[in-house]
């Protein structure tokens, strides 16, 4: 098991950062090749990330060619073929986000077979948003020994509430509707710019989806769609997260090409803070001087409200700014067990079951932690860059989910961090 090991303490991190595409973008783009009958799909500025090769073995196991040029960061589908409608139980149970599969195969067959997603350790993780939503279509659901098999002849239009702006089931829902008899509207739609960016995609295949990025989704039905070239939007909670690193290290950072629109809610928390955030031409720089920063109260909401997958990174900082600062996560049930793992280092703080008040200012030490969670993973280590001493993070595998040479980018900008492979 590979961990990484941090002297902290006197971290400055100076210069500028490279961004990839978006993990959270790039999953439901895969989904999406599924849908053209011709021509091949080409997606470009994909991160090599271990979630991108479950996606992709996911694509596989119905049939289609995935072909993965890590290199040039390159993915071409050509699923012009029959496609089978079964995804493999062996790689949908290792991610949850495999579940968007299943409006597409359902859209293209007439008939799909997913294996129920597991909870992880934020949360439960319930679908039932995704199949309200197919059924309203037509779809007929059944669930029987952990797999759900969606049935539709074919799909009809539907005007669809959604009672949370779940982000996975519009997108499941709008790819269904791509290729659904008539109109489908859906109402409280999620609003996230991996959204905006999977409707791109759709309108380059060939689909009628408007209003993407609003809370009102309008998709007509079309007959068939065609393979298409996009690159993947820029991943803006590894943006945020170097964001939240050079405020943490009283550092002066260029987080290279960062959409600013993307970030405005951890821009405008960042500068209440005091953290100096200005846009120039290649990038977004990121200054502050620690001991000028002062505590906030920050609740996590659906976009465009502050992004539950930047709260563990902020509490990091929130830990280190003098004052009681406040976090409430008001998305997920369970993600503050991060602040458990940061306690071991000094961190004073109290959970009351949504919100965290954090007594900041006090001198962190390092020590050896588990990461529980992909954005703990990164909490953790930015904790680390400002802790006394030695810090150990272990458990790297949900790291390597959602950021591609994480720790390199830090030393690359001053830090002293390092990963070890351990028998
Ligand atoms: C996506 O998960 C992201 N994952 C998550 O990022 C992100 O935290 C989340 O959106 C919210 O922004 C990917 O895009 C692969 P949701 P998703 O459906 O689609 C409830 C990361 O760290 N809900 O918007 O699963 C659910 O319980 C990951 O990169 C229902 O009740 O999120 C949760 O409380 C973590 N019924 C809330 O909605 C449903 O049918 C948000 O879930 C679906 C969801």
């Amino acid at each position: 098991m590979d961990k990484i090991i941090i002297e902290g303490g006197q971290t400055r991190l100076d210069g500028e950062v490279v961004i990839e595409g978006a993990k959270n973008a790039v999953l439901p783009l895969l989904a999406a090749t599924i849908l053209p009958k011709s021509g091949k799909t080409i997606l470009r500025n994909v991160p090599i990330l271990s979630d991108v090769f479950t996606m992709n073995n996911v694509v596989r196991g119905l049939g289609i060619s995935v072909e993965f040029n890590e290199d040039d960061k390159e993915i071409t589908v050509d699923a012009t073929s029959d496609i089978l409608d079964v995804a493999p139980y062996e790689y949908v149970s290792k991610m949850r986000a495999s579940i968007v599969v299943l409006g597409p195969i359902l859209a293209r067959n007439g008939h799909a077979k997913v294996s129920m997603p597991g909870g992880c350790t934020i949360g439960s993780r319930p679908i039932d948003l995704h199949l309200k939503g197919l059924e309203a279509m037509g779809a007929k659901i059944t669930q029987l020994g952990g797999d759900i098999t969606a049935e539709a002849e074919k799909l009809h239009g539907a005007h669809i509430y959604m009672d949370f702006p779940s982000v996975g089931a519009t997108q499941n829902l709008m790819m269904a509707a791509t290729l659904a008899e008539g109109v489908t509207t859906i109402e409280n739609a999620a609003r996230e710019p991996e959204i905006v960016d999977l409707a791109i995609l759709l309108n380059e295949m060939g689909a009628q989806v408007r209003g993407a990025g609003t809370e009102t989704l309008v998709i007509t039905g079309v007959d068939s769609l065609h393979g298409a070239e996009h690159d993947v939007v820029q991943d803006r909670i590894e943006a945020g997260t170097f964001m939240v690193a050079a405020a943490m290290t009283s550092g002066n950072v260029l987080i290279k090409d960062a959409v600013w629109e993307h970030n405005r809610p951890l821009i405008s928390k960042l500068m209440e803070m005091g953290v100096s955030v200005t846009e120039e031409e290649n990038g977004i720089r990121v200054q502050a001087e620690l001991d000028n920063l002062r505590p906030v109260t920050v609740k996590t909401l659906p976009h465009p409200g502050f992004p539950t997958d930047m709260q563990a990174q902020f509490t990091a900082l929130m830990a280190i700014v003098k004052g009681e600062s406040t976090m409430i996560e008001t998305v997920f049930e369970n993600r503050f067990q991060h602040l458990e793992e940061m306690r071991r280092m000094g961190l004073h703080s109290e959970i009351l079951r949504d919100t965290a008040l954090i007594h900041g200012g006090h001198d962190l030490q390092g020590a050896p932690v588990m990461s529980t969670d992909l954005r703990a993973s990164a909490a953790l280590i930015l904790t680390g860059l400002v802790a006394n001493g030695t810090t150990i993070v272990g458990k790297l595998t949900h790291l390597d989910r959602g950021y591609y040479q994480f720790h390199e980018k830090l030393a690359k900008l001053g830090a002293n961090i390092r990963r070890v492979s351990e028998a």
